[in-house]
């Protein structure tokens, strides 16, 4: 079969802050780019980011990145990797101001500087008073900095295909991956794009629960493709269920809305998170405040007729800070709930957020896989964002870290490629075994008659996940969420498209994403239930202490039979002393 083909030096999957930032530095030096992006580049998720991105500017209170670095540990229940850790707070105030050299209108502070709003798990001095370290662009941070980074590319001239699904990489007998087949979705027609270096940078998975605060697109392509080419995943039981979405609908209020003064209240008007957190009380960690919010709803102090939420208020900020500070948060909650943030209390829940997991890399962004003298990088292979596990973010992310992640290692794999392409000169001839493996997954949704509709699946699954693998976990719950994903996987294998046309055909590329969704979820759960502790964001009240005698490792799930696997924490940072794992206490 002949199908289109295209040769880049550099294939970027993914059009958010990671691959935009990757692709900008690759075009910046001169090498062909192609970003492949499901979606208009500027309607990828980065876009949705709040509350701001991290950087020990000092601006509003005195601040340096050794702090972050150790709050960034500590966040992570002492799983993060302290190398990377320590590599991206360094980078993050050179990287930050070369955003606002690039664009992005930061809000100011009176003397001109960057605005920055205090976060949770954020301290001075290592656990000391809170910090202010999170720049913000008002509450749509995300939003300034996708839209620059689309400019700049556009500047550069990076070749963008928008509106293009991926369907899989593409690799030969060697393990080199050699590009990937997209599909373009206006025509429902294949291209091959062959490239010598790959990039995946296709986000996370928050379509795996049912109340989240992803975008639909969120549906782990990236990672489904990685599984399918043979590539754990890596510590998958770590998802981030943010404190604040919208109770009943997910849809996220910022942390930021703490950050400036909001606090939690139940049901007697308590602000129980001094019960939980006496010293950082609402601004304690992701996961602290989200345990301490289901808990509360749990022991029947739950607001509202069910008693199930609780209140975040913001009232006493007054209008002006929150028409300054939080425009789009003040405008979501009028159009969604009718009610005016200046005068009432807005009803909030825990919502799923964020993919600690990923695509394991290195802090070049080189995917990397173990060998039996530890680990080794899949040539020509990158991934960066939160597809990726770098891992900076370990078993709990703290507010502000994603935006400045995607920003360092989509700088820094951008570099690696550049000097890869400079010892890789041709493109390596195409593998057409792989080819057609990567067409039959594209063909298999054109077999016609009787079957399940995808819809149903997809929401079959968001419920099983949200029920088996929430917040709270056990090893009998776990279990049977295990045999449930795989009872759906089962059925997957017999559903079937109703309308088969090529033209702009969305029921097709849901179905892929479908398949996507399954091979993660199945990875998520199991390697939840494989991990018999509590760290970070992974709560089993079966195991509610942390263990690092056993479990002071990072979990790799692969798709071949199941199978997990185990590597040690990097907890040697390059330049300064290791933080050693010690109790949390916010
Ligand atoms: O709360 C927020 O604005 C989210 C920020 C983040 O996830 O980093």
């Amino acid at each position: 079969m002949k199908i289109a083909h295209r040769k880049f030096d550099c294939l970027v999957i993914g059009a958010g802050g990671g691959g935009l930032r990757a692709a900008l530095q690759l075009a910046q030096a001169d090498a062909s780019v192609a970003v492949v992006s499901k979606v208009f580049p500027t309607r990828s998720h980065t876009v949705a980011a709040q509350g701001g991105i991290n950087a020990a500017l000092a601006n509003v209170r005195p601040d340096n990145w050794h702090w972050h670095m150790f709050d960034t540990v500590k966040g992570s229940d002492y799983l993060g990797d302290q190398d990377a850790i320590e590599y991206m707070c360094r980078a993050a105030a050179h990287l930050v101001i070369e955003l606002e050299h690039a664009g992005v209108p930061f809000s100011r502070m009176p003397d001109g500087k960057i605005y920055q709003r205090p976060f949770g798990g954020q301290s001075q001095n290592f656990g000391g008073a809170q910090a202010a370290r999170t720049c913000a662009a008002a509450d749509r941070t995300g939003h300034a900095m996708l839209h620059a980074l689309y400019q700049q590319n556009i500047r550069a001239k990076t070749h963008f295909f928008d509106e293009y699904f991926a369907i899989d990489m593409l690799k030969d007998k060697e393990g080199v991956i050699l590009g990937a087949l997209i599909m373009e979705i206006e025509t429902g027609e294949a291209l091959l794009i062959e490239a010598k270096t790959t990039l995946l940078a296709t986000g996370g998975v928050g379509q795996l629960f049912r109340t989240n605060t992803n975008a639909r697109i969120n549906t782990g392509d990236g990672m489904g493709m990685a599984l399918r080419a043979g590539i754990p995943l890596e510590d998958m039981e770590f998802f981030q269920f943010h404190p604040t979405g919208i109770a009943g609908r997910g849809m996220l209020i910022t942390e930021g809305a703490r950050g400036e003064g909001g606090y939690l209240l139940n049901k007697d008007g308590e602000r129980f998170m001094e019960r939980y957190a006496p010293h950082a009380k609402d601004l304690a960690s992701r996961d602290v405040v989200s345990r301490a919010i289901a808990t509360e709803v749990r022991d029947g102090r739950g607001c509202g007729p069910k008693g199930d939420h609780v209140m975040l208020k913001l009232d006493h900020l007054g209008k002006e800070v929150l028409d300054k500070r939080l425009p789009g948060i003040s405008s979501m909650v009028r159009t969604f709930l009718g009610i005016d943030p200046a005068q009432e209390s807005i009803p909030v829940f825990p919502t799923a957020h964020y993919t600690m997991g990923g695509i394991p890399t290195n802090r070049f962004g080189q995917v990397v896989v173990p060998v039996a003298q530890g680990e080794e990088a899949i040539p020509g292979l990158y991934a960066v964002g939160e597809c990726a596990c770098v891992s900076v973010h370990g078993a709990n992310r703290l507010g502000g870290n994603s935006l400045l992640d995607i920003i360092v290692f989509g700088r820094s794999a951008g570099n690696h490629i550049i000097d890869y392409l400079r010892d890789h000169r041709y493109h390596r001839p195409m593998d057409d075994n792989s080819v057609e493996q990567a067409m039959a997954r594209l063909g298999r949704w054109d077999q016609r008659g009787p079957g399940e509709s995808i819809a149903r699946l997809k929401d079959d699954l968001q419920a099983i996940m949200e029920k088996y693998c929430g917040v709270f976990r056990t090893e009998d719950v776990l279990q049977e969420g295990v045999i449930k994903v795989k009872e759906l996987e089962q059925r997957l294998q017999h559903a079937r498209l109703q309308d088969h046309s090529k033209i702009f055909n969305t029921a097709r590329v849901e179905a892929l994403e479908l398949e996507n969704l399954m091979d993660v979820a199945l990875a998520t759960v199991c390697s939840a239930a494989a991990r018999k502790e509590s760290r970070g964001a992974h709560s089993r009240i079966d195991y509610p202490k942390r263990d690092d005698a056993h479990w002071l490792k990072h979990s790799l799930y692969y798709k071949e039979e199941q199978r997990m696997a185990y590597k040690p924490v990097r907890l040697k940072p390059q330049t300064v002393d290791t933080f050693p794992p010690k109790e949390r206490v916010y």
